[in-house]
């Protein structure tokens, strides 16, 4: 079965209790069974993975070269200036689809800008839980003539 990598990244470990009004109350594990869930359905095995450190979700995106078919990632704050998760994104040469719970671009305007999504398949942003389940989706397209093995 195709491997598919999420990544949660800085405070996304609070959801739930982190500012409701714009994150919605789904705590992280309860996303992740929901992506597991989903996975099996669409023929992906998904493994979840979240850091507040920018080091190791770097380490997180090598890590997938050779073992993932993909990875959705919720950069959160690093979305609005890691040029590292940038170009680790770049240099890995597997599709990866960026998402987001807000909609970043109603939003206060620092969130305006990601320099992640110039390196990325697509950005889904402002659906809540549902961007997750959206981006999982395209991914699922996306590798589906991954060679395994
Ligand atoms: C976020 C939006 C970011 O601006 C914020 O820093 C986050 C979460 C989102 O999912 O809406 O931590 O990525």
């Amino acid at each position: 079965m195709r491997q598919i990598l999420v990544i949660h990244g800085p405070n996304l470990n609070l959801l739930g209790t982190r500012e409701p009004q714009v994150y919605g109350s789904t705590t992280l594990a309860e996303i992740n069974g929901m992506l597991e869930a989903l996975g099996q359905e669409l023929g992906l095995a998904v493994e979840s993975f979240q850091s507040n450190h920018e080091g190791a979700i770097i380490d997180a995106i090598h890590a997938a070269r050779g073992r993932s078919a993909g990875i959705l990632i919720n950069p959160g704050a690093y979305t609005h200036y890691s040029i590292a998760i940038r170009d680790a994104i770049a240099a890995v040469d597997l599709p990866v689809v960026e998402v987001h719970l807000s909609n970043t671009h109603k939003r206060e305007e620092f969130r305006h800008r990601s320099v992640i999504a110039p390196v990325v398949v697509g950005t889904i942003t402002g659906f809540g839980v549902e961007s997750y389940r959206l981006g999982l989706r395209a991914l699922a397209e996306l590798t589906r003539n991954h060679e395994e093995g």
